[in-house]
């Protein structure tokens, strides 16, 4: 896949901006609060109609305008297609459209490969459950069209289920009121488990493989998906994933009417990686922890080529914050993508050897919201 053609209007702080790019890297170069991220954001905006950052739709839309329009041309499975989204602030409505006709769902989820990384990405494994969590639903709802919708639809019921829970606690039949709930919580947790179990045995396999080739007398990589199950999730059938869960929930029932809050489903898994079988997150050196992560990062590069499409890569000031080592290591993965965006300030050292090293056909400079091809 690649990007050929981004138009931009009152996208963050670009009025309006139309941009032409050719498969292999680019680089976006600029000074601090230029716009080079925002440029990145509209990229995975305009496949996935959604941010890639943690932000509010409404903050997407340039200050003092109603809506943000994104226009563009993606190559993809052998054609172009023509992708559209809008989103009008004050009714808070987005229009997505593909080829000229309105889709419902986000756009090209599930169809479009492409990885991005960010420097918070680096600190996967030492940050809380709750980023990792987060990052396993944007990786995951970016392959799975319906996960999306599932998650969405499993973190209402536990936010209806906890206010439930808080309210009702001492009353006489809340144990009924609780089996309304679980139901769906079953239903949509049991669908989410299974999707992380296959997404994240997927990249650890290639991820494993991918450490060992960077240290080849080093650690052993393995990364798992946690969860509260005790089960074979690949092998499982569905309905022994839903059973069990609901084994669990009808355990967990009676403390959670005492504690208030439900104690029991994938809102509360995490993913854990380990060296030698020691958990990366409290025993391996920083360097190792960062590895990990880019491991993991070719991991889901390489998942996407053996779909047959080669991803596009988009990172966002991943470079500063690397070592020459790592940094060695992350250019290796250019390789596996199609596509490469990738952010530089001005004051970054090296640039000239980098754009010679890799021949670097395309880089745009940006200041106050415009972007420049430079010679
Ligand atoms: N909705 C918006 N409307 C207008 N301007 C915005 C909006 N959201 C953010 N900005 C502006 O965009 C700028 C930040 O752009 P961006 O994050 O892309 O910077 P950057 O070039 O990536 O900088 P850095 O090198 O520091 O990462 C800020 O100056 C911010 O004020
Ligand atoms: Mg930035």
């Amino acid at each position: 896949m690649f990007i050929k053609e981004l138009h931009l209007l009152n996208f963050r702080n670009y009025e309006r901006e139309e941009l032409q790019f050719e498969p292999g890297i680019c680089v976006i170069r600029g000074d601090n609060g230029q716009g080079k991220s925002n440029l990145l954001e509209a990229i995975y905006c305009l496949c996935f109609a959604r941010s890639f950052r943690n932000y509010k739709e409404n903050d997407l839309v340039r200050w003092d305008t109603p809506y943000y329009y994104l226009r563009g041309t993606i190559f993809l499975q052998q054609r172009f297609y023509k992708l559209e989204v809008g989103y009008e602030a004050q009714k808070k409505r987005k229009v997505i459209k593909i080829d000229g006709k309105v889709v419902k769902r986000a756009g090209l989820e599930g169809r479009c490969p492409l990885v991005c990384f960010v420097p918070e990405d680096l600190e996967l494994i030492r940050r809380g459950p709750e980023e990792r969590r987060r990052f396993l639903d944007r990786e995951i709802s970016q392959l799975y069209p319906l996960y999306g919708d599932w998650l969405s639809r499993y973190n209402r019921v536990v936010y209806q289920k906890n206010r439930a829970l808080k309210e009702n606690w001492h009353s006489a039949h809340s144990g009924e009121f609780l089996k309304v709930w679980n139901k769906q919580l079953i239903y949509f947790g049991s669908r989410i488990i299974k999707q992380r179990a296959h997404a994240v045995a997927a990249w650890g396999k290639l991820a494993a493989r991918n450490y060992s080739l960077l240290f080849n007398k080093g650690p052993r990589l393995q990364i798992k998906y946690v969860t509260f199950l005790n089960k074979d999730l690949l092998a499982a059938q569905p309905e022994e994933i839903e059973a069990a869960f609901k084994a669990r929930l009808a355990a967990a029932a009676a403390e959670e009417l005492q504690r208030g809050f439900s104690l029991v489903g994938p809102h509360r898994d995490d993913l854990s990686f380990l060296l030698d079988e020691r958990e990366a997150r409290r025993y391996a050196s920083h360097g190792q922890q960062r590895s990990a992560v880019i491991a993991l990062k070719a991991a889901q590069l390489q998942h996407y080529n053996q779909q047959k499409e080669k991803p596009v890569f988009i990172l966002d000031d991943v470079f500063s914050e690397l070592d020459a080592q790592r940094r060695q290591e992350c250019f290796n993965l250019f390789k596996d993508a199609g596509q490469v965006f990738l952010t530089m300030t001005k004051k970054e050292a090296g640039f000239a050897t980098f754009r010679q090293q890799f021949a670097v056909p395309s880089v745009f400079h940006v200041q106050r919201g415009r972007a420049r091809r430079e010679e």
